[in-house]
């Protein structure tokens, strides 16, 4: 319920603006969020570097409603892919093709993805394409397929609650696309995806070996030890090479288990946003935690 409620005011324009103003808010997105700039992402990056850790870097904003923000935002993956060559740093881009003009058009988030493909792959890094509310699954299905065309460092994010996710697997495996799997932070309709925790647990939990065994990069999103612990023994079993496969935690979330997978000689990715756009996304972190929501309220009630 209080899930729900979150992720409806995710897409409120009103809140939007009021939640962004707000100081207090904004030092507890700072948790999850490293900063406004490129350059707060780039030192975040270094640092994260340091300490073993590779990083996807996404530059907030999605549900663009220009083709000239569209440009933009494809504009500012270009940049920030120059700078990751330039500066030498181990990170790879994520992406929304809502942020890249989807609900416009297709043909411009793929005109404009494949401008990042292109830039991706010089810098010899993935693009990985995010995945959004079931409305764009399977829009962003037919671009991934159309950019693997031309390029083969495009990878996708596959979510275990949807009940079509284990025949999505099977495509993406046969067509040899890196997949990320997650859980899903989006509010869905019982009639395609499971409602209860429960059912999304198992979902992944069963979703792990054709994964490990058909796909050419496994990305093993999720800061759920019980699922890191399967995964690491569904990888041994299969004899799969610790170079082959990774894990990835977002930025500001479960930072003992990110040190621990570090620790034991797994590949670990974080994902680390950055811009102003942080509002939906900051929400989709409340909804997967309540006690981030209660942290929240306790720091606005203390003023
Ligand atoms: P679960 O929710 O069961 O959490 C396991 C444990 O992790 C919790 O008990 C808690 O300790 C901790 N935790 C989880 N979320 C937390 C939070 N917000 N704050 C504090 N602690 C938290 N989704 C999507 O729909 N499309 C996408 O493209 C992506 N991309 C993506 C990339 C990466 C690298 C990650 C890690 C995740 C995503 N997601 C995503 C989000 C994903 O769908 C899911 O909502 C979150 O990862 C939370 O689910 P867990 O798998 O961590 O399990």
């Amino acid at each position: 319920m209080l899930k729900a409620t979150l992720l409806k005011a995710a897409g409120s324009p009103t809140l939007q603006r009021q939640v962004t103003r707000n100081p207090l808010a904004r030092r507890v997105a700072a948790r999850f969020i490293a900063g406004a700039t490129l350059d707060h992402a780039l030192a975040v990056t270094r640092e994260l570097n340091a300490r073993g850790m590779a990083v996807a870097l996404d530059h907030l904003g999605e549900n663009t409603e220009s083709e000239a923000q569209a440009r933009e935002a494809a504009a500012a993956y270009l940049v920030a892919l120059d700078r990751i060559t330039e500066d030498g740093l181990d990170a790879n881009i994520s992406v929304k093709l809502t942020a890249l003009g989807l609900d416009l058009s297709p043909a411009l988030a793929l005109e404009e993805a494949s401008r990042v493909a292109a830039r991706a792959k010089e810098a010899g890094a993935m693009l990985g394409v995010d995945m959004e509310s079931s409305a764009y699954t399977d829009r962003t299905l037919q671009a991934v397929r159309a950019l693997k065309d031309s390029y083969d460092t495009v990878g996708v994010c596959l979510q275990a609650y949807l009940y079509r996710t284990p025949a999505d697997l099977e495509r993406l495996n046969r067509w040899q696309v890196p997949v990320r799997l997650v859980k899903g932070a989006y509010m869905e309709p019982p009639e395609l995806a499971y409602p209860a925790k429960r059912d999304v647990d198992r979902a992944y939990a069963r979703l792990l070996e054709p994964l490990f065994k058909a796909n050419p990069y496994p990305m093993v999103a999720t800061h759920d030890p019980d699922l890191i612990r399967l995964a690491k023994a569904v990888a041994a079993r299969l004899g799969r090479d610790r170079g082959s496969f990774e894990f990835q935690m977002l930025y500001g979330v479960r930072r003992d288990l990110q040190a621990q997978v570090v620790r034991e000689g797994y590949r670990l990715r974080l994902y680390v946003p950055y811009g102003s756009q942080w509002y939906p996304y900051f929400m989709r972190r409340l909804a997967e935690r309540p006690a981030n929501l209660y942290f929240f309220l306790t720091q606005l009630a203390r003023r």
